[in-house]
C-alpha cells in the first residue's frame, strides 16, 4: 500500500499485477486467418458479454504483434484450453516464428480460423467493435457459431502460474 506510485493511486505496476493475479482466469487462444496467414495469441481476459445479440470480448494489448493481424482478418476463433494444454498456452504467449508447429487444427466454420484440436470449446466470431482502454483495446465479437469439443477440465491461470481444477 505504501509503494511509490508509477500508475497512480498509491501503488506501482508490480503491486497492480500481483493483486490482479489473485483473480483466477481460464486460458484461451484466439486465432485468426488461414493457411500461412494464420495467427494466434494466448488470452486470459476473454469474457462473455451478451446473449441477445450473442457477444463475447477480450482485451488485446497495444504492444501485441498478433492483435493487428486478428483485426485485419475481421474475424477470430476463441479456443478454450484444456488442462493438458499448458504447452499450447506457452507457445501462443511466445513470439515464436511458427506458434502452430506440431499442433493439429481444423478451420472454424464461420471464420476459417484455426480451431485447435484438444481445446474444450470454440467460439467463432466476427469483430463487432473495438474500444480504446489504456494500454489495451477491448475487442467485442459477435458469435456466429460455437461448440464444445472435449469434456475435460480447464487450464487455469492464477497468481502468475498454471493450475487446474482436478
Ligand atoms: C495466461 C496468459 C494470459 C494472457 N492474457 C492476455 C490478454 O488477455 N491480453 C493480451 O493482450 N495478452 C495476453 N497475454 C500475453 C500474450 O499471450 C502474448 O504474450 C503477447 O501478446 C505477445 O505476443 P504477440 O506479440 O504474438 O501478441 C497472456 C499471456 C498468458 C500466458
Amino acid at each position: 500500500m505504501t509503494d511509490i506510485t508509477d500508475v497512480g493511486g498509491g501503488f506501482d505496476s508490480a503491486r497492480f499485477r500481483q493483486v490482479l493475479g489473485h483473480f483466477p482466469t481460464g486460458v484461451t487462444v484466439i486465432t485468426a486467418g488461414k493457411g500461412s496467414d494464420r495467427a494466434g495469441v494466448a488470452i486470459g481476459s476473454f469474457f462473455s458479454v451478451s446473449l441477445d445479440p450473442p457477444l463475447v470480448g477480450f482485451c488485446a494489448g497495444k504492444q501485441s504483434s498478433t492483435w493487428p493481424r486478428i483485426r485485419e482478418a475481421g474475424s477470430f476463433c476463441v479456443n478454450v484450453l484444456a488442462d493438458d494444454q499448458e504447452h499450447v498456452s506457452r507457445a501462443f504467449a511466445s513470439r515464436a516464428a511458427d506458434k502452430f508447429e506440431g499442433l493439429g487444427y481444423s478451420p472454424g466454420p464461420f471464420s476459417g480460423a484455426p480451431l485447435l484440436h484438444g481445446a474444450l470449446a470454440w467460439i467463432d466470431c466476427e469483430i463487432e467493435a473495438v474500444h480504446d482502454a489504456g494500454d489495451h483495446e477491448i475487442v467485442v465479437g459477435r458469435v456466429h457459431d460455437l461448440g464444445v469439443a472435449e469434456e475435460n477440465g480447464p487450464l487455469v491461470f492464477f497468481r502468475g502460474g498454471y493450475a487446474n481444477l482436478r
